[in-house]
C-alpha cells in the first residue's frame, strides 16, 4: 500500500478549474495509461490524454494518424488509474471537421470513457464546433497557438505571437473560443507577451505549454518532463527526472544479475 499522501483530495471539476483563475496556478500533465495515471492521481488538477501519445507511446512521427479508437482506449486506461483529476481526451485529427461529426465523436467519448471534457485544436474557425459541443453538454478545452494537428498545413511547428498583429489574432481566436463555451484554453508555443495578452483578455483559464509563465496553468507531456522521450527536447521542456537513464541503469543491473545468477537469490524464490 502507498504511504504517499495526495496533495489534492477532492475530485476536480470544471467549477474547480474556473475558480482557480487568478488564484492558484493549475497543473496539468499528460498520461496514456493506468499506471502513470495512478501516480499522478491527487498530484495535479488535470490529466490530458494527449494525441502526443502517437509519438510518445506509438513511436510515430507526429500526431496526425492517431485515431478516436486509440484515444478512447487510452482514456479508459487513464480513467481506471486516476479518479481525482479532471481528465480530458484530445480529439484526434479529422474527428471534428463539422459540428455533426464532432457531436457524434465526442458523444462516443462521453459514453465510452469517464473523461470530463474533450480538447479541440483551432482558432475562431472552430468556434461553431465548440458551440455545438457545449450546447450538447460536452465540455471543451480549446487549444490555440502552435497546434500540432496543423503541422502539414502550416508547413511546420511555428512559434506564434511574434508580432502585434499575430498577438491580436490570437486574442481574437481565444475570445471566440470563450464565447463558444470553452471552459479553458491550452496556449502552446507562443511568445510570453502573447500568452500574457490572451490570459488578460479571457475570463476562463489559460493553460500554457511553451508559453512562458503568465498563463493560469501549465501542461507538460509526461515522457518529456520525466526524461523518457529522448528523440529531441524542445526548449520549453524542463526535465524533472532523467527517466531513460534510470531505466537503463536498472536494466543493466538486472541483466548483469541474471547473467551471473545473482538473481533470483533465495529471497526471491519460493
Ligand atoms: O497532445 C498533447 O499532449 C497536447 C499537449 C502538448 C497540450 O496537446
Amino acid at each position: 500500500m502507498s504511504i504517499h499522501t495526495p496533495k489534492i483530495d477532492k475530485r476536480v471539476t470544471l467549477t474547480t478549474i474556473a475558480k482557480m483563475k487568478g488564484v492558484e496556478p493549475i497543473t496539468m500533465v499528460t498520461a496514456y495509461d493506468a499506471l502513470f495515471a495512478q501516480l499522478f492521481d491527487g498530484e495535479v488538477e488535470m490529466i490530458l490524454v494527449g494525441d502526443s501519445l502517437n509519438m510518445s507511446f506509438l513511436g510515430k512521427e507526429d500526431t496526425l494518424s492517431a485515431t478516436l479508437d486509440q484515444m478512447i482506449y487510452h482514456t479508459q486506461a487513464v480513467c481506471n488509474g486516476a479518479s481525482l483529476p479532471l481528465i480530458v481526451l484530445d480529439m484526434p485529427f479529422g474527428s471534428y471537421t463539422t459540428p455533426e461529426q464532432a457531436i457524434t465523436n465526442a458523444t462516443r467519448v462521453y459514453q465510452e470513457t469517464k473523461a470530463q471534457a474533450v480538447k479541440i485544436e483551432g482558432g475562431k474557425e472552430r468556434a461553431p464546433i465548440i458551440e455545438a459541443l457545449t450546447q450538447n453538454a460536452i465540455a471543451v478545452l480549446g487549444h490555440i497557438g502552435l497546434m500540432p494537428q496543423y503541422l502539414r498545413s502550416d508547413g511546420g511547428y511555428k512559434v506564434r505571437g511574434k508580432s502585434q498583429k499575430d498577438i491580436d489574432q490570437l486574442v481574437e481566436d481565444a475570445l471566440a473560443l470563450e464565447r463558444a463555451g470553452a471552459f479553458a484554453i491550452v496556449v502552446e508555443g507562443v511568445k510570453p507577451e502573447a500568452a500574457h495578452a490572451i490570459t488578460e483578455a479571457l475570463s476562463i483559464p489559460t493553460i500554457g505549454i511553451g508559453a512562458g509563465s503568465a498563463t493560469d496553468g501549465q501542461v507538460l507531456v509526461w515522457s518529456d518532463m520525466f526524461g523518457f522521450f529522448e528523440a529531441f527536447k524542445p526548449k520549453f521542456v524542463k526535465q524533472y527526472l532523467n527517466g531513460a537513464s534510470q531505466i537503463r541503469k536498472g536494466l543493466t543491473r538486472y541483466r548483469d544479475e541474471v547473467k551471473n545468477r545473482a538473481f533470483p537469490s533465495k529471497e526471491y524464490s519460493y
